[in-house]
């Protein structure tokens, strides 16, 4: 057989090693250029509870590719026009190299470690399910294992819906939740270990389809989820609650489909956004007969939650 470094590596990962002040801008750009998965070390994660370790004020920002084609010169010209537009960016370190499917699954493995979300959810990588004990009666693990879909929980948008979504079950029910860009399956998952009655998931992605179905199954939800990449409006104006964390471009496109698919009196949260899309994004939905309700914000990123009247 040959070596596998002989072959063509199915990723290539760009590390920028950028000011923090800038990395929530540039974790935004990377997504839209295409990157399949974001891994951001900086203070916070390097942190350590009860140490006080002094702040760098550097973020590294991991981002994994498809090698495609002209990737480099394609993600480099684009980054060079950002840099030139953001302060600060003058002094930030390019790195590429190649990625190979062992040394994901190895790489990730040593980084993902248990993490909390909402007031009790814990996200438990699937290879730690065995060794996990249970901090209290109350917590509800969630145990995941993400393949190559995106939806792990380490992100600001997948936290600020699992919030969403804990704090609406909280005060209402959901009978049918529509999880558009589900990946992992993460936020239906959540949701109906929190009580919704059913969940439909779906991803242009088919790879996050089938993960997600394996994650249902492995958190035993599984009959009362189904997932695929169909639009959003497959099943009409059915959904009480929508739940779509994906981009701010796809969330463009989408807009008339994924209002389409809310019952009237509907619930629906919008993540993947930065601060900065806000204005865009609202009236690009309210454009479609929604109201807004609230924007939530953490770091740079924000939630945009609107009503069907
Ligand atoms: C940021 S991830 C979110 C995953 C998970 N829902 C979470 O909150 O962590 C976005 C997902 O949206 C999917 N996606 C991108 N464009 C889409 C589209 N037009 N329709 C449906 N899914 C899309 C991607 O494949 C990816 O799995």
């Amino acid at each position: 057989m040959e070596p596998e470094n002989d072959m063509q590596p199915p990723w290539r990962v760009l590390k920028l090693v950028v000011p923090e002040m800038v990395s929530d801008s540039l974790q935004g750009i990377l997504l839209e250029m295409g990157a399949l998965g974001l891994q951001i070390i900086d203070d916070e994660t390097r942190s350590i509870p009860d140490h006080e370790v002094p702040p760098s004020d550097q973020a590294e920002l991991l981002s994994t590719f498809s090698n495609e084609e002209g990737l480099e010169a394609r993600v480099m010209a684009r980054l060079g026009a950002v840099f030139q537009q953001i302060p600060g960016c003058e002094s930030i370190e390019v790195s590429w190299h190649d990625l190979f499917h062992e040394d994901w699954v190895a790489e990730f493995k040593s980084h993902w470690q248990p993490l909390q979300l909402g007031k009790n959810i814990y996200v438990i990588p699937s290879w730690h399910e065995a060794s996990y004990r249970l901090g209290s009666p109350t917590d509800l693990p969630i145990y995941l294992d993400p393949g190559m879909a995106f939806g792990t929980g380490l992100h600001a948008t997948t936290a600020l819906c699992a919030e969403a979504l804990q704090a609406h079950l909280e005060q209402s029910p959901i009978r049918q939740l529509l999880d558009v860009g589900t990946g992992t399956g993460i936020l239906s998952i959540i949701a109906l270990k929190l009580g919704a009655q059913f969940a439909l998931g779906t991803d242009i992605d088919p790879v996050a389809v089938h993960n997600a179905l394996e994650n249902a199954a492995k958190n035993e939800v599984f009959d009362h989820f189904e997932a695929n990449d169909k639009l959003p409006d497959q099943r009409g104006s059915v959904h009480d609650v929508v739940v779509a964390n994906i981009l701010f471009k796809p969330l463009i496109g989408l807009a008339p489909h994924i209002a389409q698919s809310i019952a009237s009196g509907g619930t629906l949260y919008l993540s993947g956004l930065l601060q900065s899309q806000e204005s865009d994004i609202r009236d690009a939905y309210e454009a479609q007969g929604l109201s807004h309700v609230r924007t939530a914000t953490k770091d740079e990123w924000i939630l945009v939650q609107f009503e069907k009247r």
